[in-house]
């Protein structure tokens, strides 16, 4: 988009600003006034237990839409999404009831999220952009195949394998990289999205076609004309988040706010920012609380702003998909290869199910200093560095002013009194949370710095499988997502969940209903542990605790089994196939219309 702006955008930019500035400062202003006192008697609850009440509302809300019938799950389709359900709608619901998916719609919010930009892109470009991606998986005649041998390729032939017979011909380009990659102008997306709305409609029943247009065979170069194609480049900067807030609106407080450089010194951790997602101290909004564009201090808290271990990222739209996102990637997203593989190591499923009674009330956390990068000038923004070196009790002791690269908790939080009279000495009882390796830049990755050796010593791994012995599991983005959350949403322990990630679950998890939702700066933390482990609440937030690791548990064993991620892939590939189809708009699924003609 040109520069320079017309003056009257430039004023529109300066209002903006100054009204965020105001309404940031009324919001700080009036949240002071709800002190969040702890514990509270008499009809004041502590503020998790509004928001755990508040959650099962929403989830009850989300059970009360399933659909039991074909005819309703199409029904709820063209109510929500605006068009006809794709060709072979049918044998996708016969595929989902066959494998006892629960069928909400809402649960496929992420496809529509995902794909709505591609209806303003000629599906015949989406065709070539898919067969010339070097890394892809072909479908043709119900066959799925590739010419790769990357591991994560083999594992989503192997889980697109399982419905290859109930697909049509594609080419689907994969990601072979953790991180994202496409970050289209926010200004571009709003062009795609205004032709997209465009084509939104339920065409005539009459002049519905109910199939998919067969894709010459692989390695036959199509004939097709391609216009004015133009050939896609890729960026390298190890400075994301420049890249990766264009993706946000214009009047945002990421585009607005100044881009920091200089992280070498202890980051602003306590932030206005992130009163829009949480109320009274707690996370309120986690769907919010992923979008960076509302939370510019971020650019200095998370590793993958700051220098991503890779980049390559792209302002074109390509139909590109991966295992996860931030927000405003334009990224295609299926199950992670990790989720598909089950690997132990990721899934724990030997420890998972140890009785909640036979835990330690505890909190624990191991893993390696990922997160991108990590030097001795950068280090102090890495999310994982602030999160171990906030729970180690000896850096707390130290009292320094301020701390490296944390913050001490807010007096809001009016913490159980053994916190207040001895913070380093309750974090110790109640935590165990250290690195294992600290994958320093010189000299290649070493397991030990000496810039961070200060503050941190790698000690040994846990297995996952012996994690669970903790009621509390920490879960905090590594380079990109945590691979270890199915399996911790699985098991009897609670997640703590910190993520900027987005996945093909999301929407069908409810925060504090079936996980425990942190703000990605982690001042909360203070206050979720004496919630949920200060002694003066045992017996009751321990019986909470329990309810959230066992709906948790119960919830996945019926909504993220692999069973569920196959439903979620064939919905999101009969889609794909749709929008890149010449005749997409009047492709569709209505033998339910035709039978009421
Ligand atoms: C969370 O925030 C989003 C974005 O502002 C909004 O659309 C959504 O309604 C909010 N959800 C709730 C439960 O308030
Ligand atoms: C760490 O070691 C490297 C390489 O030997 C050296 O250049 C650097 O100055 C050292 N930094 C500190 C903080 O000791
Ligand atoms: C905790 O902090 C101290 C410095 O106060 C450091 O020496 C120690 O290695 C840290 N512990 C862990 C487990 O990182």
């Amino acid at each position: 988009m040109g520069f320079p702006p017309r003056p009257t955008r430039c004023l529109r930019y300066i209002l903006t600003a100054l009204l965020l500035t105001l309404t940031l400062h009324f919001l700080t202003a009036s949240d002071t006034i709800a002190s969040w006192v702890w514990p509270l008697t008499g009809a004041n609850k502590h503020p998790i237990d509004a928001l755990i009440q508040a959650a099962e509302r929403e989830f009850a809300a989300k059970l009360s839409k399933s659909t039991q019938t074909l005819a309703a799950a199409a029904a709820a389709y063209r109510k929500r999404r605006g068009r006809h359900p794709p060709p072979w709608f049918d044998k996708w619901y016969k595929f989902a009831t066959e494998h006892g998916a629960i069928i909400v719609e809402d649960f496929w919010d992420q496809i529509y999220h995902d794909l709505e930009p591609f209806w303003g892109v000629q599906p015949a470009q989406i065709r070539k952009d898919a067969r010339d991606f070097e890394m892809r998986i072909q479908i043709r005649d119900g066959k799925a195949s590739t010419e790769s041998d990357w591991w994560w390729t083999q594992i989503w032939l192997n889980m697109i394998q399982t419905i290859e017979h109930l697909l049509p011909d594609m080419d689907v380009a994969l990601n072979p990289m953790d991180e994202p990659r496409m970050v289209v102008p926010w200004e571009d997306i709003e062009v795609y999205m205004k032709r997209a709305a465009k084509t939104r409609r339920t065409a005539d029943v009459r002049s519905v076609v109910s199939d998919f247009s067969p894709l010459p065979p692989v390695g036959e170069a199509s004939q097709e004309h391609h216009g004015d194609a133009q050939p896609i480049e890729w960026e390298h900067d190890e400075h994301y988040w420049p890249i990766a807030r264009r993706g946000c609106p214009p009047d945002s407080p990421a585009r607005l706010a100044e881009v920091i450089t200089d992280f070498d010194k202890p980051p602003s951790i306590a932030s206005p920012f992130s009163l829009a997602h949480m109320r009274n101290g707690y996370v309120a909004n986690y769907t919010l609380s992923t979008d960076f564009c509302q939370q510019p201090d971020l650019q200095a808290l998370e590793g993958i702003f700051v220098e991503p271990l890779s980049t390559s990222a792209t302002k074109s739209l390509i139909p590109l998909f991966g295992g996860s996102k931030l927000f405003r990637n334009n990224d295609i997203l299926l199950p992670s290869p990790i989720y598909w593989s089950e690997e132990d190591r990721f899934i724990g499923a030997e420890g998972a199910s140890i009785p909640w009674a036979s835990k330690h009330s505890s909190a624990l956390w191991r893993g390696v200093a990922t997160g991108g990068r990590n030097r001795e000038t950068n280090w102090r923004a890495f999310q994982r560095h602030r999160f171990v070196a906030m729970n180690n009790a000896s850096l707390l002791a130290q009292r320094a002013d301020p701390p490296p690269n944390f913050a001490l908790p807010d007096k809001r939080y009016a913490l159980p009194a053994a916190a207040q009279a001895d913070l380093p000495g309750w974090i110790a009882r109640t935590t165990d949370v250290a690195f294992t390796e600290m994958v320093c830049l010189y000299e290649g990755f070493t397991p030990t710095c000496n810039y961070t050796a200060p503050y941190f010593a790698p000690v040994e791994n846990v297995p996952m499988a012996d994690m669970f012995q903790h009621k509390y599991l920490p879960d905090i983005d590594g380079n990109s997502f945590s691979g270890r959350y199915l399996g911790f949403l699985r098991s009897t322990s609670v997640p703590v969940k910190a993520t900027l990630f987005r996945e093909w679950h999301d929407a069908r998890l409810v925060a504090w209903k079936h996980f425990v939702p942190m703000d990605p700066r982690f001042g909360d933390w203070w206050g979720i542990l004496g919630y949920f482990l200060g002694r003066d609440r045992e017996g009751t937030a321990d019986k909470v605790g329990e309810r959230i690791a066992l709906a948790g548990r119960e919830w996945a064993g019926r909504v993220l089994r692999k069973e569920d991620m196959a439903v979620y892939v064939l919905r999101l590939l009969l889609e794909y196939g749709r929008v890149m189809d010449d005749r997409r708009e009047v492709m569709g699924w209505v033998e339910d219309l035709r039978q009421e003609l």
